[in-house]
C-alpha cells in the first residue's frame, strides 16, 4: 500500500503558485487576493477557512476574512456577497457553508458573480464543468482529480464508485472521472443512502471514493484487493488523548482497508489540503481570467 500524500501534493502545488506569483510581481501585476466570508463559530469551518487564509499567505496571495455571527440577517449577508461582486480589488471570494439554517444557502451561492466564484458552486459554473467548458471546478473533486494526476494513478476504462452525492463533492466528482479526459474515462456509479447491495457495488470498485461523512464507514470487506482508496470524510471525533480534546476521522476505516488496497489518502493529510490547493489555483485563475 502506497499513501495518497495530499500534504505533499498541495505543498508542491503552492511552490508552483508562490512561482507565478512573484513572476507577476517583477511584471508588476497585480496580486491574486482571496476573500472568505464566515458565518458564525462552527469548529470545522473556523479551521478550514483558517487554512485558506494560512494557504494565501504562504503563497504571497492577498487575502482577507470576513466574519458574521450566527445571528447575521439573510439580507446583510447578500449586500455584502454584491459589494465582493463589485469591489475590483478582490479576485475571488468564497462563503463558508454549511450556513445558519435561517439563512437560504442557494440564494447567497446564486448571489456571486460566476466569475469570482472560486469554490465553484455558481450554477453558472457547475453547467460549464458538466459541458466541459471554461469555469471553475468545485474545489474537492478538483482536489481530487488533480491528487491521482499528480501521482500517475490511471483512471482509464477503470470501475469507479463514489459513494456521497452532494453538490459540493459526489455529484460533480462523478461527472469529472466520467468524462473523456485523463483523468477521467472511468466508468462510474454513484450511490447513496438508498443504494441497495452497497458493499456488492463497492467490491467492484478499481477507484473507491468515500464522501459521506460517517466516521469508518468503508470497512475491508467492502474493499477490491488492490483498489485505490480515496477518503474526503472529515468528522471530528473525541480523543481525550489530545490536548484539543478530538481529532479528525474519515469515512474509511484506514488500518483495515489499508491492508488490501494500492493506495490510499490519509485523513489528515489527503484530500484536506488538496482542497485547498484548488481554491489557491481558481483563485490565481480568476484573476487571468480577467486579463489582469
Ligand atoms: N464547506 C465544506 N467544503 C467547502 C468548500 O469547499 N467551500 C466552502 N465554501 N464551504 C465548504
Amino acid at each position: 500500500m502506497q499513501l495518497l500524500d495530499g500534504r505533499e501534493t498541495a505543498e508542491q502545488i503552492r511552490k508552483e503558485l508562490a512561482e507565478a506569483v512573484q513572476e507577476r510581481k517583477k511584471a508588476g501585476k497585480k496580486i491574486p487576493h482571496l476573500a472568505a466570508i464566515l458565518v458564525g463559530n462552527d469548529g470545522g469551518s473556523l479551521t478550514y477557512v483558517g487554512a485558506k487564509v494560512k494557504a494565501c499567505d504562504q503563497i504571497g496571495f492577498e487575502s482577507t476574512l470576513i466574519r458574521y455571527d450566527d445571528s447575521v440577517p439573510e439580507e446583510i449577508l447578500l449586500a455584502k456577497v454584491k459589494s465582493l461582486n463589485e469591489d475590483k480589488s478582490i479576485d475571488g471570494f468564497i462563503v463558508q457553508l454549511p450556513l445558519p439554517a435561517h439563512i437560504d444557502e442557494l440564494k447567497i451561492t446564486q448571489a456571486i458573480d460566476p466569475k469570482k466564484d472560486v469554490d465553484g458552486f455558481h450554477p453558472v459554473n457547475l453547467g460549464n464543468m458538466v459541458l466541459n467548458l471554461p469555469g471553475f471546478l468545485p474545489a474537492t473533486p478538483a482536489g481530487i482529480v488533480e491528487l491521482l494526476k499528480r501521482n500517475n494513478i490511471v483512471t482509464e476504462g477503470k470501475k469507479c464508485v463514489i459513494i456521497g452525492r452532494s453538490n459540493i463533492v459526489g455529484t460533480p466528482l462523478s461527472i469529472m472521472l466520467g468524462r473523456n479526459s485523463n483523468p477521467g474515462n472511468c466508468t462510474v456509479t454513484l450511490a447513496h443512502s438508498r443504494t441497495q447491495n452497497l458493499k456488492e457495488i463497492c467490491q467492484t470498485a478499481d477507484i473507491l471514493i468515500a464522501a459521506i461523512g460517517q466516521p469508518d464507514f468503508v470497512t475491508a470487506d467492502m474493499v477490491k484487493e488492490g483498489a485505490v482508496i480515496i477518503d474526503v470524510g472529515t468528522t471530528r471525533v473525541e480523543d481525550k488523548s489530545r490536548a484539543r480534546g478530538w481529532r479528525l476521522k474519515g469515512d474509511v476505516n484506514f488500518d483495515e482497508v489499508a491492508q488490501k488496497c494500492s493506495f490510499i489518502t490519509p485523513v489528515p493529510g489527503g484530500v484536506g489540503p488538496m482542497t485547498i490547493a484548488s481554491l489557491m489555483i481558481n483563485t490565481l485563475k480568476a484573476m487571468e481570467l480577467k486579463g489582469k
